[in-house]
């Protein structure tokens, strides 16, 4: 056999070995070449390289309901963030809810329990909707992005391109008078803007009719408990125009 047909045979078993994730792969070694009886080695075919699982969307436009609209879309796999997921995280709540509550994505503990805030920033969610008087399942809480991203980076314009829509949707069939934007990926997804927050916080926005208000992510309080005072005052605001909107109904 030709030297360099053996060495090809090497070489693709070595790749081969990486592709697997074999902890201990062979290594080239330094020593003189030994001689190869080739015809004894039994090169293992390479394994098809792992394709995308295509997704798998329902007709989600036409979804009347959330569970409907879950149903549809919860193989998505129309970002690279659908094919490294653990769990879609769809959202959570009340699917009547007058306030629904906006963060950026689902972090790690989301990831693994298919639910919205469920970590330490969560937790602060839960204790800042307590201290207005509400409970998590009185509001609906989702993201812009259901997959997480990588190491919790925000997510990419493709990635918020393909799941915008979605939760756009999930506006329409909930069908909020408030909306609170959590972080200003939130809120400069939402309305198309690069605001920073000293600019945009204190003020009732528009969103497609809805009130749109915005405050500190609670992972940002987290990096900077000084905001937490910010926080009180938007959520403040916020249980005062809810109480105002109950009487006109
Ligand atoms: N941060 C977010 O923006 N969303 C979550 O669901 C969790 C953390």
């Amino acid at each position: 056999m030709p030297k360099e047909t053996v060495l090809n045979k090497v070489e693709n078993y070595l790749q081969y070995q990486k592709e697997r994730g074999d902890k201990f792969v062979l290594k080239p070694s330094t020593a003189p070449p030994k001689k190869v009886k080739v015809d004894n080695i039994n090169i293992i075919p390479k394994p098809a390289i792992i394709q995308n699982i295509p997704s798998k969307l329902g007709d989600w436009q036409n979804a009347t309901t959330l569970a409907e609209l879950k149903l549809a879309i919860y193989e998505c796999k129309e970002c690279p963030l659908g094919n490294q997921r653990n769990k879609f995280v769809f959202g959570e709540g009340n699917p009547n809810a007058d306030i629904m509550i906006i963060g950026e994505a689902p972090g790690r503990d989301e990831d693994l329990q298919g639910m919205p805030f469920v970590g330490r920033a969560g937790q602060l969610l839960t204790k800042i909707l307590e201290s207005i008087g509400f409970n998590r399942e009185d509001v609906f809480i989702g993201n812009i992005c259901k997959c997480r991203p990588p190491e919790n980076r925000q997510p990419e314009t493709g990635e918020v391109d393909k799941c915008e829509p979605y939760l756009k949707k999930q506006i329409e069939l909930i069908n909020p008078t408030f909306i609170l934007s959590l972080g200003l990926t939130s809120i400069n997804t939402l309305l198309k803007t690069k605001n920073k927050m000293a600019d945009i916080r204190g003020q009732v926005l528009d969103y497609q009719g809805k009130k749109l208000l915005v405050t500190y992510h609670p992972a940002a309080l987290l990096r900077n408990p000084n905001w937490k005072r910010f926080v009180w005052e938007d959520m403040k605001n916020l249980k005062t125009l809810y109480e105002e909107h109950l009487k006109t109904k």
